[in-house]
């Protein structure tokens, strides 16, 4: 018997220790022992991997997580099958035995074996894997951001919740060093009092213009499309492009909000509970580039009000800032001062723009082996999915505002917008395409 089939449900326990001494245990006894069954048995047990959507970001966590000697690659899944042979042909060399290879992630789901699963696949369809895969018992390590819109999101954190899975998100910048080293700096309060954020993204992305075709014959592109509005094929919106595309992706307020945005949120939050804007108002469209397919906008402006602390953070995607890293968030305090962090470094300057000194710490966990650790020990990982729910949820806030045109208002106790504001955006809900269907969760936490 393999240590997945050696698990205990919670039916299972319930079997095997008698219904009624079950019932005589106080909550928090139930949830230790259950806490305990989900345990693996020892720190060098082997942890299988699933990998749904290969070739790229998919591929990528697949190949850092192979790099541990604790892990084994067993199957892969795509919908198209030209994304999977380099994949396979690295499995096969590492490990010296074929993976399996599945289109349709539910049947990989289905394995007894497999322990947990890398989400790599489009926005559009994290929901549905991720969802699926806690209901199969499996932890996951899920791409970034993790849903197409808040309704998704908030589903999604519930499921991972009650089936208590470990899901680590892919926002890795939480586990590198000069994130690390700017956030613990805040929150140390030497920057003085925080009355300011600002984050960024600078796109020039075309994606080009190209006629719709019959899809090619490796790409099942119905399945593709999954829960997404049917749109003819065209070439140019499908791999790596989606995220231009606001039928599949949210645009780069998502892409790379979801990044920058965390570390700002990080910095004015005690831990990974999140400070939640109670409003946010935003302009923006896809003004720059014009002659193109792709339908995200390439100029957002957004402002959203934070309370408790009381402060504000802007957050924009626009062509360039001359002088300044293309990617940033930055920290002002009520002197002047700022700081400034960006992949590969971080500044802290005085009001007059002077170098001020720094402090470092010693480099956090990487990301991946954090994610093996904490499915072993049954810990939250550093990009818990309830905490990367909060800044996704902040990004689609801002597309929320963007397209209804209104102050959206958000209640970071029940999850949900207050009144109607935003409420007929794509960021908030959008139908699922028959035969998908979102399977219900609710919330019931209170934050
Ligand atoms: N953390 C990071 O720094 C980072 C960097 C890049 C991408 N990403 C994220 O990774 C995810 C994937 O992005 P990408 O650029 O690799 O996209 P991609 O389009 O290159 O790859 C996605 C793959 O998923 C496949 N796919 C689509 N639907 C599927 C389904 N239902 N079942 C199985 N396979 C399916 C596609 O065919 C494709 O091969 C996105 O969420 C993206 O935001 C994160």
């Amino acid at each position: 018997m393999n240590d997945r089939e050696n698990e205990l449900t919670r039916r299972q326990m319930l079997q095997r220790t008698g219904a009624a001494a079950a019932a005589m245990m106080v909550p928090g006894a139930l949830q230790a022992a259950q806490d305990e069954a989900l345990r693996k048995k020892s720190p060098n047990d082997t942890i299988v991997i699933g990998v749904i959507g290969c070739g790229g970001m998919g591929a990528a966590n697949m190949r850092s997580f192979m790099g541990y000697s604790d892990v084994e690659v067993a199957a892969l899944c795509d919908v198209d099958e030209s994304r999977i042979p380099g994949d396979f042909a690295e499995v096969e060399k590492k490990y010296g035995r074929k993976p399996a290879v599945y289109r349709d992630y539910r049947k990989m789901l289905e394995r007894k074996d497999i322990d947990a699963i890398i989400v790599g696949s489009p926005d559009h369809w994290h929901a549905l894997n991720l969802i699926h895969t806690v209901e199969a018992g499996k932890d996951s390590y899920c791409e970034k951001p993790i849903s197409h819109n808040i309704v998704e999101a908030v589903a999604m954190m519930e499921a991972a919740k009650r089936h208590r899975r470990v899901v680590q998100v892919g926002t890795w910048q939480r586990s590198t060093k000069e994130f690390t080293d700017a956030i613990a700096y805040v929150r140390s309060g030497k920057l003085g009092k925080i009355t300011h954020c600002r984050a960024w993204i600078a796109d020039g992305t075309r994606i080009g213009k190209v006629k719709p075709t019959d899809p090619p014959k490796h790409l099942d592109y119905d399945f593709w499309i999954g829960p997404a509005k049917m749109v003819p094929y065209q070439s140019n919106k499908v791999h790596w492009n989606w995220r231009w595309v606001m039928n599949t992706g949210g645009g780069l307020t998502t892409d790379w909000g979801v990044h920058m945005m965390d570390i700002a949120l990080l910095g004015m939050s005690k831990d990974q509970d999140l400070a939640m804007p109670t409003e946010v108002v935003a302009y923006g469209g896809q003004w720059a580039i014009t002659d193109d397919d792709r339908d995200a906008p390439d100029c957002t402006e957004a402002l959203l009000r934070f309370r408790n602390p009381d402060f504000l953070m802007t957050w924009s995607v626009l062509r360039d800032h001359p002088g300044k890293p293309g990617h940033c968030t930055e920290f002002v305090s009520a002197d002047g001062k700022t700081l400034r962090v960006w992949r590969g470094g971080w500044t802290v300057l005085d009001a007059d723009g002077k170098e001020l000194p720094r402090e470092e710490s010693a480099a956090p966990p990487n990301h991946w082996r954090d994610f093996l650790d904490c499915v072993k020990s049954r810990r939250k990982p550093r990009a818990d999915l309830a905490s990367v729910a909060q800044t996704t949820i902040a990004c689609h806030l801002v597309n929320a505002a963007l397209y209804s045109g209104e102050t959206v208002q958000w209640d970071a106790k029940r999850w949900d917008l207050v009144g109607k504001a935003g409420r007929n955006t794509m960021a908030y809900q959008r139908p699922y395409r028959k035969p998908w269907v979102l399977p219900v969760y609710r919330p019931n936490s209170s934050k």
